[in-house]
């Protein structure tokens, strides 16, 4: 396989768990013999020190000439957010990229590795084995939808509006199909179809593309349910597929589920293969620069893009279970109360990987 993924690092332990999930990439090449090569592009700090934007032409230029796009995490200290260097460093790149590339679907598998049941704030028994994959619609819904301001008799108001296109749904409900086909085939439709007419035209959609996918269950379920469902018995889960605003809050929820936020990788495609890869986690600017980050969502999200962009799904689970198999021995960072540095731990993965 030959390709190019555009990798930008950004900021805090953006770079050092980057490395690491580069060290990583290097080490599938040489096992699989393939050629994926990368071209790292600066964005939010040190694009503004050199450009004084957050997301410069030459980067954007980069991403576009890539097959995929491997992002650290971005963003200044949260008591320095109004420091122009970092104000809206979040949204000015990530916002623009997704808009820019039209990735609408992302994707964010919450799983719990064996071993690792106790970082749940929940009872260890609930969520052992909890493998579930959100798939959540990106670019529309009410985060994008008309928005205004205005006074009624002297009183002020706010309003924003709720928009789906049919085509709109129908490319995410596809993405969400063919996920649970490759998965555990059950695909649970999350929304509010008992009030809002944007969940009645979801469900619709859904049973017009029902027979194209035979083989996967489908089922229905209120978001309110959802939520509680995802903290009684998250273990029920296969595949969920919900709105901008459902899932946005769905998975964080499941997230916190899992427990650990440097476990959790993210996927943000365009549905022709085109994805932005990411940890779920932000920059950290906490522990930045002392080589103690956690670097595992980092390299399951390269897994991530192996798997969507590149179809090397082998190489995905190889991965995946190399970051399985050192969890599982003991052999952790601190965040997960071990020892390890960002650099150990990635060496204890690679030799999984090359064993
Ligand atoms: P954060 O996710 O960066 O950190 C929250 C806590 O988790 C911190 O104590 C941090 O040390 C720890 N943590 C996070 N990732 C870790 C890892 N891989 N290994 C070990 N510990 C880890 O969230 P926070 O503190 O709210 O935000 C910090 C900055 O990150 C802000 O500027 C924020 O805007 C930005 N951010 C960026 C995101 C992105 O690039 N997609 C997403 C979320 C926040
Ligand atoms: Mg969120």
């Amino acid at each position: 396989m030959k390709g190019t993924i555009a990798v930008l690092p950004g900021d805090g332990i953006g770079p050092e768990i980057m490395s690491s999930a580069l060290r990583v990439l290097d080490a599938v090449n040489k096992r699989y013999k393939h050629e994926i090569t990368t071209k790292t592009a600066l964005v939010a700090g040190p694009a503004y020190d050199k450009y004084g934007i957050h997301l410069p032409e030459e980067s954007i230029d980069i991403c576009s000439k890539a097959d995929a796009i491997l992002f650290g995490a971005v963003g200044g200290p949260v008591d320095d957010q109004e420091n122009p260097k970092w104000k809206d460093a979040e949204k000015n790149v990530i916002l623009d990229l997704r808009k820019k590339f039209d990735l609408f679907a992302n994707l964010r598998p919450l799983r719990v590795f064996a071993g690792a049941e106790n970082f749940s704030p929940l009872k260890p028994e609930l969520v052992a084995g909890m493998n579930v994959l959100i798939i959540r619609e990106l670019v529309s819904g009410i985060y994008f939808g008309p928005r205004k301001r205005y006074k009624e008799n002297d009183e002020e108001i706010a309003e924003e509006t709720s928009r789906y296109k049919w085509s709109e749904i129908e490319r995410i409900v596809r993405v969400a199909f063919a996920a649970a086909t490759n998965r555990k085939k059950k695909l649970t439709v999350v929304d509010k179809a008992n009030v809002l007419e944007t969940s009645r035209l979801w469900r619709e959609v859904v049973r017009s593309l029902e027979k194209e996918y035979k083989d996967v269950k489908v089922d229905f379920m209120f978001v309110d349910n959802a939520a509680q469902q995802l903290v009684r018995s998250p273990a029920i889960f296969d595949v969920i597929v919900t709105d901008n605003l459902f899932g946005d809050i769905l998975s964080d929820l499941g997230g916190a589920v899992v427990g650990s936020l440097g476990l959790l990788p993210s996927a943000s495609l365009n549905g022709k293969k085109f994805g932005l890869y990411e940890p779920v986690h932000g920059s950290a600017p906490d522990i930045a620069g002392k080589g103690i980050a956690n670097p595992a969502a980092q390299i399951l999200s390269l897994a991530m893009l192996l798997r969507h962009t590149f179809e090397l799904g082998k190489e995905a689970d190889v991965i995946e279970k190399a970051i399985r198999d050192v969890l599982a021995s003991g052999d952790r960072t601190r965040d997960l109360g071990g020892k390890l540095s960002t650099e150990e731990f990635t060496s204890c993965v690679i030799d999984k990987l090359t064993s």
